[in-house]
């Protein structure tokens, strides 16, 4: 007998092909609707200007500024939510309803317009992950000041140049913070610092626990000025989309950072709609992202993205293997922490502990984990998901940069695209059309290993390199014609799945943190007993990446264990402890070309025991015998290393 039973033709499709789709053959009609989900305070007139290309501007003439969407917008339905909890290593804690920080941010504008911070100056802020450093950064975007936001385990030079560089009037620190048990004196590093930074008007102290000394023409106590304030509101500057909200410095190829800055517009967008595809937040979720808010990870998605979607995220100022490796695990079960974002390297760091610490706890709020800053090998993966992700939690392995503003390349849980394949960044979000590009700017055929490439701009793109126009032109839009070049390699395969494989060019992701070698190169011939070297980044199973230099002394300087020493030192004291050293050499010479130029090829290949390839333009055929010695001596050391595991 015929039945009728119910089979259907059709099938439900997740809306990101859909809205993929749109957002690539309907950009116009695609990026009003979206741009619908944030309140501006007038309209814009046009969604992309490109008359000055490739200085790309969104949403002409629309005002809008990011803390009335991160803030104001949230005070009526969700004043007593939790905006921020906050746990340092000593366990104290802290939490701010969005209406505790809404008053936060509105006293902290005041007390900045009481200093005379006005539209477009620019404010430095160093701080470790306290609440008043998003405090800060929301402060500065409501008057419509520039923040620039330096990572606290940066060194004084790091700070010096920053602040030269985009001329800030006021610095905000605060006096310490502890790490691993150790109190690191930030407001000394402050001081020594503005010592050479003619512009820095005031510095702003946050003072934390003990009396600390002030300068009294140039210091000023937040708690001083906050305990005569009552409750105090500041009405948000009626920014243009396209006023700068930020400026972030990151490593390029050159001994110069570059100064990444972003709009309120469409970095504003970019980061809320980017937070909603991927993280699917959802009003009961709790979002850790262990990432340092001195980083883009931070800027994004501890402080721009949850707070514009309303979302109540976790700060933890510590390390995750202190005062135990489980510290990341007693957070999640405390908090229920429901989404997880972090890095491989934590991932690997925390590998090495064993799952034991990992099982103590009840992790079983998670529903979501996410990761981010390098690739994550298939080893990191495959623990991550089966001892935190309970073997069933997706993964979200996120591609992007400081200068791309948000996520770029991932799954999209929040658009019903969970698709995932270990070891894949996934498919790109609507909007962004990537692609895989051979040296000859054509693109490659599945498998082939080529150059990302994104082809039309977005919203959350940089707006530029701060002060200098040509870099940007020089370093994102000239390897290949009118479009933008990340620096990374990657391929893509049949399914258009991607998979960034790493960087393209000078830069070292040691622990995900990014740091040209030829800063690095720059520092070690700073110092008088050093007239040349060339660093290089070698794998590490842990961190990703290390730095190795071959350093050549200036007559009259013998190598010496102390020297050594002396001198990785010396690089860290300067740019900061995120540079790991994996080996420093000294060799009488380096390879280098006819016309003198140091071939780092020729010294990476040999130390990490690569074929040469071709050396018909090394001057000096002896200098690569000598690195020889060196890779044996490298290898050697390696072993040793490995055999006393
Ligand atoms: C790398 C961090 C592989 C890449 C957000 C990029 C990644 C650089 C991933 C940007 C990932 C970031 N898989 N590689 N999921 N995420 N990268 O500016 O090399 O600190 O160019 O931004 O990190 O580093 P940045």
């Amino acid at each position: 007998m015929a039945e009728n039973l119910p089979f259907e033709e059709r099938y439900y499709q997740p809306p990101y092909k859909q809205l993929y789709k749109e957002s690539l053959e309907e950009p116009e009609k695609f990026w009003r609707k979206m741009a619908e989900e944030i309140e501006w305070f007038s309209p814009f007139q046009k969604v992309l200007d490109e008359s000055n290309a490739p200085f790309y501007r969104w949403f002409i003439g629309g005002k809008v500024n990011i803390t009335y969407n991160a803030l104001d917008r949230h005070l009526k339905t969700k004043g007593n939510k939790v905006a921020i909890y906050w746990e340092n290593e000593k366990g104290e804690s802290r939490s701010l309803t969005y209406s505790q920080l809404y008053n936060e941010v509105n006293r902290f504008a005041k007390i900045l317009q009481d200093l005379g911070v006005q539209k477009g100056d620019r404010v430095l802020i160093y701080l470790p992950l306290m609440p008043e450093l998003p405090i800060a950064m929301l402060a500065c975007a409501r008057i419509g000041a520039i923040h620039s936001v330096v990572f606290s385990g940066f060194s004084t030079q790091a700070v010096v140049d920053r602040i030269n560089d985009a001329k800030a009037k006021l610095v905000i620190t605060t006096s310490n913070t502890m790490r691993r048990g150790k109190r690191v004196e930030l407001k000394r590093i402050i001081d020594e610092a503005v010592s050479q930074t003619p512009t820095v008007e005031k510095v702003l102290v946050i003072k934390r626990d003990e009396e600390i000394e002030l300068n009294e023409e140039r210091d000023v106590l937040y708690q001083d000025l906050i305990k005569r304030m009552g409750y105090k509101k500041v009405e948000p500057e009626m920014t243009d989309a396209t006023d700068p909200l930020f400026i972030l410095y990151t490593s390029g190829t050159t001994g110069k950072p570059k100064g990444i800055y972003h709009l309120h517009g469409g970095y504003g967008l970019w980061t809320y709609l980017t937070t909603k595809w991927v993280f699917d937040l959802r009003d009961e979720d709790v979002f850790f992202n262990t990432a340092d808010i001195g980083w883009i990870t931070g800027h994004s998605y501890i402080v721009y993205g949850p707070l514009q979607n309303g979302a109540t995220v976790l700060m933890y100022e510590g390390v995750p293997d202190y005062p135990n490796p489980d510290k990341w695990w007693e957070l999640v079960e405390k908090y229920n922490v429901t989404v997880f974002y972090t890095s491989p390297t934590a991932v690997r760091t925390l590998m090495r502990y064993g799952e034991e610490w990992v099982k103590k706890h009840d992790l079983s709020s998670l529903r979501l984990l996410g990761s981010v800053g390098e690739p994550i090998n298939p080893e990191a993966w495959r623990w991550y998901f089966k001892n935190v992700g309970r073997s069933q939690l997706p993964i979200v392995d996120t591609w992007w940069q400081t200068e791309t503003g948000g996520i770029m390349i991932s799954a999209t849980p929040g658009l019903g695209n969970y698709m995932l394949k270990p070891s894949a960044n996934g498919l790109p979000l609507p909007g962004v059309d990537a692609d895989v590009f051979n040296d000859e700017g054509k693109p490659t055929k599945p498998r082939e290993k080529g150059y990302i490439v994104i082809k039309r701009p977005w919203p959350g793109m940089l707006a530029g390199v701060w002060g200098d126009p040509e870099r940007y032109i020089k370093t994102y839009f000239s390897k290949f014609q009118g479009v933008y070049y990340p620096g990374d390699y990657a391929v893509k395969d049949e399914d258009g799945f991607f998979y960034i494989l790493g960087r393209a060019d000078e830069v070292l992701k040691i622990a995900g943190h990014r740091i040209g070698t030829r800063e690095i190169e720059d520092v070690l011939i700073s110092h008088p007993a050093v007239a040349e070297s060339a660093v290089i980044g070698i794998p590490d199973p842990v961190r990703g990446e290390v730095a190795v230099a071959a350093v050549v002394l200036k007559q009259g300087y013998q190598p010496s264990d102390e020297l050594r020493k002396t001198l990785i030192e010396y690089v860290r004291n300067n740019l900061g402890p995120i540079v790991v050293f994996g080996g420093l050499y000294f060799v009488s010479k380096l390879p280098k070309t006819r016309s003198g130029k140091i071939m780092r090829r020729v010294v990476r290949s040999v130390i990490s025991g690569q074929t040469l390839g071709d050396t018909t333009t090394l001057e000096d055929e002896t200098s690569v015998e000598e690195l020889k010695k060196i890779a044996e001596e490298f290898s050697k050391e390696i072993q040793s290393q490995k055999n006393q595991q």
